[in-house]
């Protein structure tokens, strides 16, 4: 009934707005009519109650605030002090406390329901840098537009994603949830994850509001320690750490969440060039900003508010638009405003964007449109959702080592061993953003392979990777001196014809404050890697990670390496479909892999410097004690078949430049392969990288098959940002390199006028 009323006062508003629109010579749409009207009827208190975001009543996915309980919640409700719920999920819980805010509250505005939905709902896909290693723009597209399917029916219509950060430090443990250390890719993901969860039209009931994340240079944080110090120069800001965020704008994003970090001296949600400047003045979005979980009380923390009613009014006039988890808005604001601290412009400007989103999703038409019983039963878990978990995965995979083309294994007849606590484990796979999914959910490797039944295959733990509570709150200890398992596994090794070894990180090993200061494999696994190598050299090593590791030393020994991340629910299947070359790998990594943590951050395209190598002399910029060389380098993925790349050819026109080049399988299957573009600008007047890619294909070729690709480079990929911000093009010279990975073969030169 109540919203009825609502909805009759709108359209009576919206009458007498009618008549003043004539004078108004700025065309508004209907939202925006629908929006100034109803702000028209609300009160200050109910303008700020739409700025405050509250916890649900169980899951907490950061510190849980001293304040806030579920008494004083439901009374905010009431008042219409609320406008939005996280971590409220399932048509049932969804129902009951919109039903508070719609039918008890005086204007019965709906909430925007939000939730981490990363890289799936109950159902996982893979984590989202396993998902990047696909380069598979359409499949990353489709897993997102699954996730929100699912995460729709069970209510939730506003999801915390996609995590846009760049970043080159694997010893962060967030690298797990974004799309690796490239600015381009990272662009390319960003805009394939928003078009994925919000689709075409967002007030469909099977898209998601999205929200790009974290704004911003939350992956630069100092000594890849989560939640630390960003001081980073404004060339690395403009040209490596917004673009991703700008791409995510264009493609229509409708919200953006802040950092926890501060950016050279200024916290993220504390920052108005950041928000008011570059976001809603030079890119003129029109959405809006939610702070992180309690990003706007941790600025007293950062030593930038002196008390919680300061960081209120830091957070509100430097563009943060809702206040997820502090409780600041909805006790300060009011006052601030009434003290002039704070003009009430900017809190009409903050409610405005929410409520403007809420009328995108269609929630004022039907705040229970995502809360249909049927359909809950019907999509979450369905064989659909399934189907495109193990599709991506299988597409996700990374091939990084085959000598003697051990793989793809014999499907009958060989004695396999199978070796390792995370072989059969079915929780890890699911990652660390799992809030939905269900406990030990995840097909396990040992699971997969076992759908191979003409091999003898023996399984054995080897070493417990990991004990203790493993949940997303509580710490994650690791098994560092247990190896009683050791020579069980040991004698599984003796008799077999191959040993296939899944080692690595468990789920919570990674993720959001899972930062490491090594990076080598956790616990006892590399000891029970050499002592299965000493009884039996012909081993596959099947990676279990959220982020690159440095495995120098199975690089060197081990004849076949497998890149399979944290695949999600289908994860033992997509495995032993590689294993076993019914799918044939095309992942290449978005990440580059280190020898050594000290050569961390190390990414592919770090610039010239005044002192290059190597050099006969000492004094280049090196290390003493390791290689410049990553382990393996962004790009990188094998095949079962191989590449040839032939005839490449530049032709520069006045505005554009086609390059184009010819790959051939010169192998003995069908197999994708992703055909990497890069450029150097060699004299610009900022410094550019040695290279930086700037367009890529997935092709699939049959066995001696040709295809010529033609890339097509103009102003907007061969340009930069200058230090003022402004984006230039300088004629000149340029390399242009195009091959199988970064580390490419094929290059040429090309002035550009
Ligand atoms: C967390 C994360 C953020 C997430 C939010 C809500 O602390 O930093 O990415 O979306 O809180 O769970």
């Amino acid at each position: 009934m109540k919203n009825y009323i609502l909805l009759i006062l709108v359209c009576i508003a919206l009458v007498n707005c009618k008549s003043e629109s004539k004078s108004n010579d700025v065309a508004k749409s209907t939202i925006d009519k629908k929006v100034d009207s109803l702000l028209n009827l609300m009160t200050l208190e109910e303008k700020i109650g739409q700025m405050n975001q509250y916890n649900g009543f169980w899951d907490v996915t950061g510190p849980v605030p001293s304040e806030g309980d579920a008494a004083k919640k439901y009374e905010h409700l009431r008042k219409g002090w609320v406008g939005s719920m996280l971590n409220v999920r399932g048509v049932e819980n969804v129902r009951k406390v919109q039903k508070v805010a719609v039918e008890e509250s005086r204007l019965g505005i709906p909430l925007i329901i939000g939730f981490d939905v990363i890289h799936g709902y109950e159902t996982q896909s893979p984590i989202p840098i396993a998902e990047a290693a696909s380069w598979d723009l359409k499949a990353i597209q489709k897993s997102a537009q699954m996730a929100a399917k699912e995460a729709a029916a069970a209510g939730i219509n506003w999801t915390f994603a996609p995590m846009v950060d760049v970043s080159r430090d694997a010893r962060w443990g967030r690298v797990m949830e974004g799309a690796g250390e490239d600015v381009f890719l990272g662009s390319k993901i960003a805009v394939a994850r928003v078009e994925g969860f919000q689709g075409k039209d967002l007030s469909n009931e099977e898209t998601l509001s999205a929200c790009a994340k974290h704004f911003a240079a939350y992956g630069f944080a100092e000594s890849g320690k989560d939640y630390n110090t960003a001081d980073i120069g404004i060339s690395t800001l403009y040209n490596t750490v917004l673009p991703p965020f700008k791409a995510a704008k264009n493609a229509g994003v409708r919200t953006f969440m802040n950092s926890f970090n501060e950016l050279n001296g200024i916290p993220a949600t504390g920052d108005k060039f950041l928000q008011r400047d570059i976001l809603k003045g030079e890119w003129a979005f029109d959405g809006f900003v939610v702070s992180d979980w309690g990003s706007i009380m941790e600025m007293m923390d950062h030593g930038y508010a002196s008390d919680k009613k300061h960081a209120a009014a830091l957070a509100a006039n430097a563009g943060s638009d809702m206040d997820m988890e502090s409780y600041a808005y909805v006790n300060e604001l009011s006052g601030l405003v009434k003290e002039g601290i704070v003009s009430e412009e900017v809190i009409n400007d903050a409610a405005r964007r929410i409520l403007k989103v809420k009328f995108e999703l269609g929630l004022f038409e039907n705040p229970y449109k995502y809360c249909d019983e049927k359909r809950e039963k019907e999509v979450i878990g369905s064989k659909e959702m399934h189907d495109a978990a193990l599709d991506m995965a299988k597409k996700s995979i990374v091939l990084l080592k085959n000598e003697n083309n051990l793989l793809p294994l014999e499907k009958s007849g060989k004695k396999i061993a199978l070796i390792g606590a995370l072989a059969s484990d079915k929780n890890s796979p699911l990652g660390s953003w799992r809030l939905a999914a269900k406990d030990n959910s995840a097909i396990s490797v040992l699971e997969g392979m076992q759908k191979y039944p003409d091999n003898e295959l023996t399984y054995a733990e080897g070493a417990a990777v990991v004990y203790g509570a493993t949940n997303f709150v509580h710490e994650v200890n690791v098994n560092t001196k247990d190896t009683s398992k050791f020579k069980e596994a040991i004698q599984t090794a003796k008799n077999a014809d191959v040993v296939v070894m899944v080692l690595g990180e468990v789920g919570f090993q990674s993720g959001e404050a899972r930062s490491s200061a090594n990076l080598g494999l956790p616990g006892v696994q590399q000891e029970l890697l050499e002592a299965i190598y000493n009884v039996n050299k012909n081993i596959v090593l099947v990676l279990n990670n959220g982020r690159p590791l440095t495995i120098t030393w199975a690089d060197n020994h081990v004849p076949a390496i497998v890149e399979a991340w944290q695949l999600g629910s289908q994860a033992g299947n997509a495995i032993a479909e590689i294993l076993y070359g019914d799918y044939n790998p095309s992942g290449k990594l978005p990440m580059t892999f280190p020898r050594s943590v000290g050569q961390v951050p190390i990414y592919y395209n770090p610039k010239n410097t005044g002192r290059p190598g190597p050099k006969k002399e000492v004094f280049w910029s090196h290390y003493q004690d390791e290689s410049n060389a990553p382990l393996y380098p962004f790009g990188h993925g094998l095949s079962y078949t191989t590449f040839n790349y032939s005839n490449l050819k530049v032709s520069a026109a006045s505005n554009e430049v086609k390059v184009s080049v010819t790959v051939t399988n010169t192998g003995k299957v069908v197999g994708k392969e992703v055909v990497q573009l890069y450029i150097r600008d060699i004299i610009a007047s900022v410094t550019r990288p040695v290279k930086e890619l700037k367009g890529f294909e997935l092709i699939s070729l049959k066995p001696s098959e040709s295809k010529e690709i033609t890339f097509t480079l103009t102003e907007k990929e061969l340009g930069f940002f200058n230090n003022q911000g402004k984006y230039i093009v300088e004629p000149g010279e340029f390399k242009v390199f195009v091959g199988g990975s970064s580390v490419t073969s094929l290059e040429t030169i090309f002035q550009y006028q």
